[in-house]
């Protein structure tokens, strides 16, 4: 019998991407690829690459130009770019980097599989188109192995937003949601393989509308049909839009107990001037407004957001407004960034904030919401959560799981207790988690 080939994937940015990670090696399994962690060991390695970040396409250049000598070591070796960096540069990819033999954009690896075939006799294979079928229909999904307690499901990519700085619209593309009947087919499908949490991902995830036959169903009427399923303990859903909180999901805050009390809902600016700019099409009130609605019917919801700081025309007043916003809002957790132009959307042909600027505000806002997620880390010392057991921890003896807030929590106990939800008095709080005792 011939040996295995050997898959190596790098995954970079968002959960979408682990998720499509995790598909993309389940399907070259099915035709024959087992996982490595060694790139040196694997005859194919993929670089499941993100384009949000500044600069992302040169650091995929640099790691294929790192890579390019293992085929030396390994004749049999091919390369492939997958995700957003394949999607936004193309044929270019090949042109710069000819140790590149398979390029794959987001809406098109279900086509992987054959793709590597051909490339295996010697093509070089480009694919990025947006085709219509869906992706997920015509990929595998593999035999019924133990997975991690907490889970991705993709359930709506794409977005039809177009914030002036974002490049997601060019690379994901439009907004497309999957049929709800598909994303409770494969929510079994987790369940049976023991998982006990599950995080429906989109870029616009509370955009979702999906249709199966009897109406449309919102974000909200999934979820809830997803409380109904026997051995989901959990749902999430990330990242959603301001505008498209629709009464139906904020009310499903208080009343679907599985459904978790964490929301990560962006805002990218306090200041209504530079919210405009941003093509944002909400204020900094009605995102104050929402957050007091959605309260109301959690209370104790963490909430988490993206903030872009020196956007083009941003003054010290602007960013006066979104220290205010935050102070207002209090953040459990936060993502922060310096606008840096992403060619090809609107935004990059602005002038530019100076760097020392964007420097200094960056560094002022996370001094604030450092202090804000220290504050509510501490805030939950003395206090009983539920955790999610989900794998050993950094100490001997120790599992780590994750709260009803998403807080990482280190506790002492057996390792049979992973995929158990149980009850945890917290101890104290470290900088990015917290430990506790089970009670
Ligand atoms: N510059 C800086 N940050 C950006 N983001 C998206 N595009 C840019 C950009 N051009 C941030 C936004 C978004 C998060 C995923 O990345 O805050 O919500
Ligand atoms: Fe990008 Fe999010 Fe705006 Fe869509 S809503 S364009 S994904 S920042």
């Amino acid at each position: 019998m011939t040996k295995p080939r050997k898959l190596f994937v790098k995954t970079y940015g968002c959960q979408m991407n682990v998720y499509d990670s995790e598909r993309m090696s389940t399907a070259l399994g099915v035709s024959g690829y087992q996982a490595t962690d060694r790139p040196e060991d694997a005859d194919l390695i993929l670089l499941n690459t993100c384009h949000i970040r500044e600069k992302a396409a040169e650091k995929v250049y640099s790691e294929l130009g790192r890579l390019k000598p293992l085929k030396l070591g390994n004749p049999d070796l091919m390369i492939g770019v997958t995700g957003c960096v394949a999607q936004a540069e193309g044929a270019e990819i090949m042109r710069r980097q000819p140790a590149v033999d398979i390029v794959v954009g987001p809406q098109a690896y279900h086509r992987l599989p054959e793709m590597e075939r051909h490339a295996r006799q010697g093509a070089k294979m480009i694919d990025t188109d947006f085709p219509d079928e869906d992706k997920f229909d015509h990929l595998p999904r593999g035999p019924k192995m133990r997975r991690a307690p907490a889970a991705f499901l993709t359930v709506q990519e794409g977005c039809d937003k177009f914030c002036a700085f974002c490049v997601v619209p060019y690379t994901r593309g439009s907004e497309a949601s999957r049929p709800a009947a598909r994303i409770l087919d494969e929510a079994r499908d987790l369940l049976e393989r023991g998982v006990r949490e599950i995080t429906l991902l989109g870029q616009n995830v509370n955009a979702y509308h999906g249709h199966s036959g009897d109406g449309d169903w919102s974000l909200a009427r999934l979820i809830r049909e997803l409380a109904k399923l026997d051995g989901l303990e959990r749902i999430r859903f990330t990242t959603s839009h301001p505008n498209d909180m629709q009464e139906d999901l904020i009310t499903a805050f208080g009343e679907v107990d599985k459904l978790m009390p964490y929301l990560h809902l962006p805002v990218q600016s306090g200041s209504d001037r530079i919210l405009k700019a941003m093509n944002r099409r909400h204020t900094a009130e009605n995102y104050l407004k929402l957050v007091d609605r959605i309260r109301a019917q959690r209370p104790d919801l963490m909430l988490s957001g993206d903030f872009i700081v020196g956007f083009p025309g941003e003054t010290e007043a602007d960013f006066q407004a979104t220290l205010e916003l935050v102070e207002t809002v209090r953040y459990g957790q936060a993502y922060s960034f310096k606008y840096s132009a992403r060619p090809g959307t609107p935004a990059a042909e602005r002038a530019e904030v100076p760097a020392v600027d964007k420097t200094d505000r960056l560094a002022r806002l996370q001094t604030l919401l450092t202090a804000q997620q220290k504050e509510a880390q501490n805030a939950m010392v003395g206090r009983q959560v539920k955790v999610l057991f989900e794998k050993a921890g950094r100490r001997q003896g120790q599992l780590v799981g994750k709260s009803e807030y998403l807080h990482a929590v280190h506790v002492s106990c057996g390792p049979s207790r992973i995929g158990e939800v149980l009850p945890v008095r917290i101890t104290s709080s470290a900088v990015n988690s917290l430990s506790g005792e089970l009670v």
